[in-house]
């Protein structure tokens, strides 16, 4: 990924937390991918009166990827409102090891600090199609 990628890109998730609804805890996050075609998807979290509906940023961005029928993902980028960089939770872990699993995955906060990690990185020894295929 370019320089001008990465800005693009970083850009993007900021632009996508502005479009988050997270009346509840009020902890918007942004999300961007970019696709091998060179689009970009954006994402905000997606909060629900029933807590539980609640939808994360990074999934809203990918589901909106793979939805445009995007299916190779070069980068994800996540912008949280911490005072470091934070780590996808477990279900967004599991989500971007299937749908998104040779992405660069970029954490980055309001104030620049940045943090570069793998799908793999963030989901070590999971579970994924390898093993329902074993069922032949
Ligand atoms: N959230 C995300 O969108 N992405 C993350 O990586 C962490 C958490 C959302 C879910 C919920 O709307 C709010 O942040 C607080 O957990």
């Amino acid at each position: 990924m370019s320089q001008l990628d990465y800005a693009t890109l970083r850009a993007a998730a900021l632009e996508a937390r502005q479009r988050a609804y997270a009346p509840y805890s009020r902890f918007s996050v942004g999300a961007a991918v970019l696709s091998a075609s060179g689009r970009i998807f954006l994402g905000g979290n997606i909060e629900n009166a029933a807590y539980p509906m609640t939808i994360c940023a990074e999934r809203v961005a990918l589901f909106s990827a793979y939805a445009a029928d995007e299916r190779e993902i070069v980068a994800l980028a996540v912008v949280t409102p911490t005072s470091d960089v934070a780590s996808p939770c477990g279900a967004c872990r599991q989500v971007i090891a299937e749908l998104a699993p040779q992405a660069m995955i970029l954490l980055l906060n309001l104030e620049g600090a940045e943090r570069i990690v793998t799908p793999r990185d963030l989901l070590p020894f999971g579970f994924g199609p390898q093993q329902l295929a074993e069922l032949g």
